[in-house]
This record gives C-alpha cells, sequence and structure tokens, in this order.
C-alpha cells in the first residue's frame, strides 16, 4: 500500500469524466487500498478515483465517528440507516437510482482545501453500485453517509462542490485560488476546526 498525491483545483484531471471500471482485478484492489489509506491520512471522509489521477469510477468512505466520543460535526449521531453499512465502503461504478428531500451541509473537499460552504442535495438515496470483485448491491441510505455519496459521485463526473455555489461566490472562490494558490496557514486552522468537514 503506498499513499497517492491528492489533486487539487484547478488540476484538469478533476474535471474529467471517469470510465466505467471493467475488469475487476489485482490492480484494482491495491488502487482501493491505496485510496483508502490516502483517505484516512488526509482525514477525509469520503475520496474519488480522479481525486488521486486515475479517472476511474471509483470511490472509498468513511462516516463514521473517528474518535471516542463519538460525535461527528454536525451530524452527531449516524441514523439507523448509515448504521446498516459496513464501512469502510468501495463503490465501483456508482449510480444514484433515487433521490428523496432536500438537506444542506457545510462541505469542504481534499481537492479543494481550507475551502467550506453551504450545499443542497438529496436527503435519502438509493444507490446501486459494484464492489471490488464486481457483485453488484443496492444501497438505502440518509445522513451525513447519503451527503458524502453524492459529492463523491460528482467527482466522477468532474463537478466540484464549488460548482453547486451561486455563479459569484463560486467564481470568487475560483479566481482566489487561481490566482493566490491555497492559504496554508487557514487550511491548517480550518482542518483542526472541522477535521469532518474534509471531503465532505
Ligand atoms: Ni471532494
Amino acid at each position: 500500500m503506498s499513499l497517492r498525491e491528492i489533486l487539487k483545483f484547478p488540476d484538469p484531471r478533476l474535471r474529467e469524466v471517469s470510465k466505467p471500471v471493467t475488469t475487476f482485478d489485482d490492480g484494482l484492489k491495491t488502487l482501493v487500498k491505496d485510496m483508502i489509506e490516502t483517505m484516512y491520512d488526509a482525514k477525509g471522509i469520503g475520496l474519488a478515483a480522479p481525486q488521486v489521477g486515475e479517472l476511474v469510477r471509483l470511490v472509498v468512505i468513511d462516516t463514521r465517528p473517528k474518535d471516542e466520543s463519538g460525535r461527528r460535526y454536525k451530524y452527531d449521531e449516524m441514523t439507523e440507516l448509515e448504521r446498516q453499512v459496513p464501512q469502510p465502503l468501495v463503490l465501483i461504478n456508482p449510480q444514484i437510482v433515487k433521490g428523496e428531500g432536500k438537506t444542506t451541509f457545510d462541505e469542504g473537499c481534499l481537492s479543494v482545501p481550507g475551502y467550506y460552504e453551504t450545499v443542497q442535495r438529496f436527503d435519502k438515496i438509493v444507490m446501486k453500485a459494484q464492489d471490488v470483485n464486481g457483485k453488484e448491491f443496492t444501497i438505502e441510505t440518509d445522513g451525513l453517509l447519503a451527503i458524502c455519496m453524492q459529492h463523491e459521485l460528482d467527482h466522477l463526473e468532474g463537478t466540484l462542490f464549488i460548482d453547486h455555489l451561486s455563479f459569484l461566490k463560486g467564481k470568487r472562490i475560483k479566481d482566489q485560488i487561481k490566482k493566490h494558490g491555497y492559504p496554508v496557514k487557514e487550511t491548517e486552522k480550518e482542518e483542526a476546526k472541522d477535521p469532518e468537514t474534509c471531503d465532505v
């Protein structure tokens, strides 16, 4: 296993539409392990393959509380539906087949470090995907897990959370990053404050 470099906006690879996974081999299993290790190392709750430069439809997620307090930012407790989903979760060729209701969350992204903005998502979703061996499964969930899944699926289409903001707000953030890069000190401060908001 090894840590992979996480690409940051405006890297053009984050804007590509990723290709379906068709071969479920050892190379895929290694990529999954590397991505899970990279996600934990970055204190993220989700990571999509294009974020590490692999343009395939693969996502890893772990929204479980990371310390003994059992608390998570905003979504203090896991919902009943979230608890039923084994994590870390590997989603290959995922598709949302049903979305219900609306919810909002202050999202962040490991590929846009230091920025947090409110994004609207479905409250509850039904998702179909394949596991690392190619076996199909269906998940119905809500809470932070459903939000994270929607955020990560966006990455497979080349979409970032900053694309969901109002035109002016999104443009301001994108221009700021393109002109000045990422404020390292601010990023560290934000991460220390809200470690769970990183991607999502
Ligand atoms: Ni992200």
